[in-house]
């Protein structure tokens, strides 16, 4: 099954290319439990200095553009990868872009906001917490109203790109990494990543489903969330619904979608999100001493917490291979709180 649609599909969603793939899959030490890690690096996709929003964001816009936009409107946390790649993509596509923000504006832009500035986006502060996103999306949608009135074509992305649309980017990932297993000629039986508004954990369960229903039951790994936001820890959004939107989207509207393809662990979040761990913080130092990966405390750190305890527990038998999904976080570590004691 060659890239990221197979025969068969009756519609071809509209993509802008804005990511660098396929990215590469490194094998990296030994987890405890003698399970050897691959990693998927996501935060090399190249759009904005890289992450998973890369591969959402060429569907998302894809779509804006089809339908008429002359600019783009997306919210998250004061931090946000997502809001600083959304950014990027504005700027290489010509679109304006707004940004509705957690907190209030700093004297000093630093980090994901240092870089969203850069590439020309406006950023709207709003003073909410960074984990109350209902009343960022309400803020959101008040935006979108004001910006069509002006006459500002505004096409509008909830948090972290999670849509049916968004997610195709990760329906098509899962199929690049069984290319790429089958050119490694590995079977990993795990791909595990970070969670937060559900989008990625929806897209790799879609494609997952995709190839059940083509008959490759035999090598297909589990696909491991580690929950890092209290939404998608208590079922928000629902991610079998989620992939089923994206299968119908990307025209394949009767593959099934079973509650068990959701497989979610929501131990490492801590006490909210973004707010730090001592696991994540010492899982930030394993990575990089190990493989001089960069993970950030909010969502690739926690993740790979994750993954190490999954491993100390022995979820996985002794010999197993499983991948992480390094879903980038890079500039976060260059903001005021951002990296770990050291
Ligand atoms: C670095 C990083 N990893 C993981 C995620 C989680 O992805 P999703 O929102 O698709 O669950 C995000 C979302 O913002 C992110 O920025």
């Amino acid at each position: 099954m060659r890239g990221a649609y197979d025969a068969g599909v009756t519609n071809e969603p509209a993509r802008s290319r804005l990511a660098t793939l396929p990215t590469p899959l490194e094998t990296g030490p030994d987890l405890p439990g003698d399970v050897r890690v691959w990693v998927k690096r996501d935060d090399l996709t190249g759009l904005g200095v890289g992450g998973n929003k890369a591969r959402k964001l060429e569907f998302l816009c894809g779509d804006a553009i089809a339908s008429g936009a002359r600019s783009l409107v997306t919210v998250g946390a004061a931090q946000s990868n997502h809001c600083r790649m959304t950014a990027a993509a504005g700027t290489v596509l010509g679109l304006e872009v707004h940004l509705v923000l957690s907190g209030e504006r700093p004297e000093v832009a630093t980090g994901n906001q240092l870089l969203s500035t850069l590439f020309g986006a406006q950023l709207h502060f709003t003073g909410a917490e960074p984990s109350h996103w209902g009343e960022l999306e309400i803020a959101r949608e008040g935006l979108v109203e004001q910006l069509a009135a002006d006459g500002a074509a505004p096409y509008s992305i909830p948090i972290g790109g999670t849509t049916a649309i968004g997610a195709l980017g990760y329906l098509g990932a899962f199929v690049e990494l069984m290319d790429q297993f089958e050119t490694a000629d590995v079977q990993p039986v795990a791909i595990v990543h970070a969670s937060s508004s559900g989008g990625t954990h929806a897209g790799l369960v879609a494609g997952r489903a995709l190839y059940r229903s083509r008959g490759r039951t035999d090598r297909l790994p589990e696909i491991l969330a580690i929950g890092v936001a209290k939404g998608v820890n208590h079922g928000i959004p629902d991610v079998a619904d989620l992939a089923r939107g994206t299968l119908a989207v990307a025209g394949f509207p009767d593959v099934e979608v079973e509650p068990a393809d959701v497989v979610l662990d929501t131990r490492w979040m801590g006490s909210d999100y973004a707010v730090p761990t001592d696991e994540a913080d010492r899982a930030i130092g394993w990575a990089a001493r190990h493989g001089g990966w960069v993970l950030d405390r909010t969502y690739s750190g926690k993740g790979f917490a994750g993954l190490l305890g999954n491993a100390a527990e022995g979820r996985w038998p002794g010999g197993s291979d499983v991948v992480f999904v390094h879903t980038g976080g890079l500039p976060a570590l260059f903001a005021p709180g951002g990296a770990p004691p050291t």
